[in-house]
């Protein structure tokens, strides 16, 4: 499925201008700069379609892109980014709460967390957000060329643990570095498995 073209689609800063549900949706959610952009680019191998930034804060819409006739990926606006101003850092953390609880054929999103970094109360919020409106999600450690192996691992351990306190089951972490692309394989076999064929 990732070998389908990647195409931008639409670009949303309120909810009534999403474009219609009629793909099956995957959405990449996470604190800004945790590298959910460069996350789609590794996904599809297809850099220069969805934009990065090393300054936080890039991507200020709602991000539609189609996977040909299959699969839309959705790159979500960054929260917590310390430097917006507070009227712009509200809209866009209602806007990714309003898609995350209500949207129509969204399959899952991928929650990431800056592995040098872990969870954060934000993240928190997003997941309690999701499981009250049952949206499926599964966390996604990035950037694991920054840290030593063995404190990745660790890492993801920790996180699991901390999801287990309030949930009975839970996916495992997947754990990712797009700029060594360790791991981007395994998150594409399991979000192949959504899409519609
Ligand atoms: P916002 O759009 O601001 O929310 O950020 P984002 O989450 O889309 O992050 P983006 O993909 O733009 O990446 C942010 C910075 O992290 C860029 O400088 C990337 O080059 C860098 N980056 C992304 N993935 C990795 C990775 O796997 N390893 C390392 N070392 N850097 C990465
Ligand atoms: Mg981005």
């Amino acid at each position: 499925i990732f070998r389908n073209k990647m195409e931008f689609f639409a670009a949303a800063k309120i909810s009534s201008s999403f474009p219609a549900p009629d793909l099956p949706e995957i959405a990449f959610a996470g604190r800004s700069n945790v590298g959910k952009s460069s996350l789609l680019n590794a996904l599809t191998r297809q850099w220069g379609v969805v934009r990065t930034s090393d300054k936080p804060g890039l991507t200020q819409t709602i991000n539609f892109f189609n996977l040909g006739t299959k699969l839309c990926l959705v790159d979500l606006p960054g929260y917590g980014f310390a430097y917006a101003k507070e009227e712009v850092k509200d809209a866009w953390e209602e806007l990714v709460k309003e898609y995350v609880s209500t949207r129509v054929g969204l399959k899952r999103v991928c929650l990431l967390i800056d592995t040098k970094w872990g969870m954060k109360p934000r993240d928190h919020e997003l997941i309690n957000l999701m499981e009250r409106s049952q949206t499926k999600y599964q966390i996604v450690l990035t950037k694991t060329d920054t840290v030593f192996p063995m404190d990745v691992a660790r890492r993801a351990m920790k996180i699991e643990e901390s999801l287990k306190a309030n949930k009975s089951t839970v996916e495992p972490v997947i754990m990712v570095s797009s700029k060594s692309g360790a791991g981007i394989r395994s998150l594409r076999t399991v979000l192949s498995k959504i899409a519609r064929f």
